[in-house]
């Protein structure tokens, strides 16, 4: 049994009525049934949505304790949480892959959030496909994910 984290930074809770135009109009538990539905035999995947820095942090920490694969969008912290950036660099040092995803494209968006301060750390980038940014982290993390986590 492999077990995917699918963790999503701030005001991602929101999504549904957040800024639709930008982040569209399905929600989180939208997000999950299409991953869950999209998942192999044999995979289940732990989505979970925080505002708050610490417990997103803890739960990159457990993930390593766990041999956890990780989908991550860490939202606003992408652009300054240098915290955030050492408990990712935490999980790929251990040799876990850490798929960084955003709905939008950060890069055609306001100048800071243009920077990442995880991307340098992360296995990998997807953007700017909305949840097909998700789905296609997913099949990529389980290509990478080591035997037995
Ligand atoms: C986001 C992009 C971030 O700039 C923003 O702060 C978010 C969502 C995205 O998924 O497009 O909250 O990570």
């Amino acid at each position: 049994m492999t077990r995917v984290l699918v963790l999503n930074g701030p005001n991602l809770g929101r999504l549904g009525t957040r800024e639709p135009d930008i982040y569209g109009s399905e929600t989180l538990e939208d997000l999950r049934t299409q991953l869950e539905q999209d998942a192999p035999d044999g995979v289940t995947v732990d989505l979970r949505q925080t505002d708050d820095e610490g417990t997103l942090i803890g739960w990159l920490h457990e993930a390593v304790d766990t041999s956890m694969p990780v989908i991550l969008n860490p939202a606003a912290f992408t652009h300054y949480s240098y915290a955030l950036r050492d408990a990712v660099s935490i999980v790929t040092e251990a040799g876990l892959p850490l798929i960084e995803v955003h709905l939008s494209n950060p890069h055609a968006r306001e100048e800071f959030r243009h920077t990442s301060v995880v991307t340098g750390v992360a296995t990998g980038v997807i953007a700017g496909l909305g949840f097909d940014s998700y789905r296609l982290a997913l099949s990529a993390v389980l290509r990478r994910a080591p035997a037995g986590s």
